[in-house]
């Protein structure tokens, strides 16, 4: 059994809080990289060597990321053993809203039927699901909700330029959720760091439809509608930040790398998550990887991955698991937690 140190336990007014069940969903449209060969000029190679991925999802066109993020909740409500109307709070993890607004987060509270429910949107791009479960960590703690649904869900085809090979060849849609409860005797969510930096914002971005671009013809025509990333960049960016959370949250509970059952990183890129591997001194089977089934799904990657360990065994009762991420903003967070 990992001996650790529980953040929580010198501030007693705050509850513990559990993961008590998770849930993932994937369109069915498989986009391999044969099939993007036909669209840009690439190669099954260039794309495995440099990013480990193989094949992608891809959302119908009329599939919106509330959709995905529906199906993802439901199956974390049923995995939880409760009912939507015994929600609370919903949090939806996006950069691909169905819309400017109302918030995804409303149009799933809606078809859950999860009546007595807050919801809203958090934007951290890919660091956006270890974000929200510290949000929504605090209301349970605090004792303010007892039951919190958060979702990562994206339609990355959506915003994906399918003429820009540096791009398109990485990103894939999905959605994963939790649910989050205080469950007596159980340590949970040991502890959460986040950070960002604003500095560094033009790494990745989708400058237009926003306030300081709103859409017009010449927006169009420029193709700020579409994410556009500094790759080299990004990378070096990447690797670091996610060392240094990594080792925030397990110094703040006194816990070792080997300590730690599964490791599940921001599903980028194979080669960002071997690098952060090697320089925190993990063993490669330590972490969990899917990014070659799906490439990288922004928000929905670790939630996916985490509901995937879990089902695979991966993960079992009492295991430590730490979930280290990275994104747009620039953004990026840890998340220890006692399973
Ligand atoms: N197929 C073939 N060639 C390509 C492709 C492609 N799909 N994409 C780019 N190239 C070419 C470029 O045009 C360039 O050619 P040039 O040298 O003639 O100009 C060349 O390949 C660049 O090759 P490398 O330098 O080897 O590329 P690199 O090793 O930097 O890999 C990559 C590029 C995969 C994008 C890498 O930088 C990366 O993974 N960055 C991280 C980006 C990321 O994961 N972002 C996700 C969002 S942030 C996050 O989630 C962490």
């Amino acid at each position: 059994m990992p001996t650790f140190r529980n953040p929580r336990a010198n501030r007693p007014h705050l509850r513990s809080v559990s993961i008590t069940g998770v849930g993932s969903y994937v369109p069915e449209r498989v986009l391999t990289n044969a099939d993007l060969e036909k669209i840009v000029e690439t190669t099954d190679e260039w794309i495995t060597s440099r990013t480990g991925i193989r094949e992608r999802r891809i959302a119908r066109d009329n599939e919106a990321t509330s959709d995905l993020a529906v199906m993802a909740a439901q199956r974390a409500l049923t995995a939880a053993g409760i009912t939507a109307d015994q929600v609370e709070l919903i949090i939806v993890a996006t950069i691909t809203p169905d819309m400017q607004f109302p918030s995804t987060a409303c149009l799933v509270q809606h078809r859950l039927g999860a009546h007595r429910a807050a919801a809203f949107d958090l934007e951290a791009a890919c660091s956006g699901f270890v974000y929200a479960l510290d949000v929504a960590s605090h209301f349970v703690a605090s004792h303010t909700y007892n039951t919190v649904l958060v979702i990562g869900a994206e339609k990355m085809s959506s915003v994906v330029d399918w003429t820009d090979r540096n791009t398109c060849v990485l990103f894939g849609d999905g959605a994963g959720a939790a649910v989050l409860q205080n469950r007596p005797n159980a340590h949970g969510l040991l502890t959460t760091c986040l950070g960002s930096d604003g500095g560094k914002a033009s790494l990745l971005e989708l400058p237009g439809g926003g306030s300081a671009c709103p859409a017009s013809v010449d927006s169009v025509t420029k193709r700020l509608h579409f994410l556009r990333m500094d790759g080299k960049e990004t990378f070096k960016n990447a690797v670091n930040a996610m060392v240094a959370a990594t080792h925030e949250a397990l110094n703040r509970c006194g816990v070792t790398v080997a300590e730690v059952k599964c490791i599940i990183p921001h599903q980028a890129n194979h080669r960002i998550m071997s690098a952060v591997a090697e320089r925190i001194g993990a063993r490669e089977d330590q972490l969990f990887v899917n990014v070659d089934r799906y490439g990288n799904t922004s928000a929905a990657s670790v939630a996916i991955a985490l509901d995937e360990a879990v089902s695979q065994g991966r993960i079992v009762r009492g295991d430590l698991v730490l979930m280290v991420v990275f994104g747009a903003g620039l953004t990026w967070g840890a998340a220890l937690i006692e399973w």
